[in-house]
């Protein structure tokens, strides 16, 4: 594979994709553990978060330890980030200090990880573990690998996937549009006009307003968090307005065919756009989206290791 760089769903041909997702399955299925693939501690994954996580990190961080990979963990919060030092600069020190084979960056300017993976000072493999709106490619692949494995299949065809709420924020669902279809899957995504982005119609797939419509009739039902924290303060969100219209109640979730599922990337805003009993019911994958963000970080991580050394 001649996978250099993962910055978007866009980088990777459908051959990658197959051979990403087939990787992460069979670590899914062998759930190699730390020292099972052995120590190659000279192969190191520098982890630069200048947003808060909590599944993206500690899951690169289990991937590589799974591996026998170093890591390197540095956050905005308690290293010169916080004194102004430039991307650039905190990059480049981290590559005189540290020499990672993989950089996995977290930043909230749109296409960041992109820029630092194509400037001509960067030495090593880039990862985007979330830029901005923008994508958050691993998180799409993990949604993917979790699919295959609950309905037992390679391609998603006939499968009905609704991605619900915050959409003109969600990275989440920009990169699940740009990945889902291109393994069959048929993806509608669902909001209030407000949150639908503007250019909605480039998104080639179907966009409706009214979850209730929809609700009886797919397979999967992607609930997305309210990002708080992007909103303008001036944005009069009512929670409980939207838990009315969009939220995954209980009522809700009853009419869903027997046989679909529940997802949703974390973290959740339980009560505003998920109930308790459906984020823990028998429907929901999030327990197993998070478990296998490690097999497919894994995944990555061993494909990009090489690519610059
Ligand atoms: C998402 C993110 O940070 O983009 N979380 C995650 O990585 N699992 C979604 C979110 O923050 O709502």
């Amino acid at each position: 594979m001649t996978l250099q760089n993962l910055v978007c769903i866009a980088d990777l041909s459908d051959a990658d994709i197959s051979t990403l997702l087939n990787r992460a399955d069979s670590f899914a299925e062998a759930q190699p553990r730390r020292g099972d693939l052995g120590a190659h501690p000279e192969t190191c994954v520098q982890l630069l978060f200048y947003e808060d996580s909590t599944r993206t990190r500690t899951s690169f961080e289990s991937a590589a330890a799974r591996l026998g990979y170093s890591t390197c963990l540095v956050t905005a919060s308690g290293s010169s980030v916080a004194k102004g030092e430039s991307l650039r600069d905190t990059v480049m020190t981290l590559q005189a200090s540290v020499e990672p084979n993989v950089l996995v960056l977290r930043h909230p300017e749109n296409l960041a990880p992109a820029h630092v993976a194509s400037a001509p000072w960067c030495t090593t493999a880039v990862v985007n573990a979330g830029d901005g709106i923008n994508e958050h490619p691993t998180q799409a692949l993990l949604d993917a690998l979790t699919l295959q494995r609950h309905f037992g299949v390679r391609r998603l065809d006939g499968v009905h996937i609704v991605i619900v709420g915050d959409i003109v924020r969600s990275r989440v669902a920009r990169s699940n549009v740009a990945l889902l279809p291109r393994l069959g899957a048929q993806v509608t995504v669902v909001a209030p006009q407000e949150m639908l982005p503007d250019d909605i119609q480039s998104w080639g797939v179907t966009a409706v307003t009214d979850l209730d419509d929809v609700i009886a009739d797919v397979d999967v039902v992607m609930m997305l968090r309210i990002q708080k924290e992007r909103m303008a303060s001036a944005t009069s969100l009512d929670l409980g307005q939207f838990h009315n219209s969009y939220g995954l109640t209980d009522i809700r979730a009853s009419r869903m065919r027997a046989t679909s599922v529940v997802m949703h990337p974390g973290p959740m805003n339980r009560g505003v756009e998920i109930a308790d009993d459906v984020a823990d019911g028998p429907r929901s994958l999030i327990v197993q989206q998070v478990r296998n963000g490690v097999w497919l970080r894994m995944a990555v991580l061993e494909s990009l290791a090489g690519a610059h050394g």
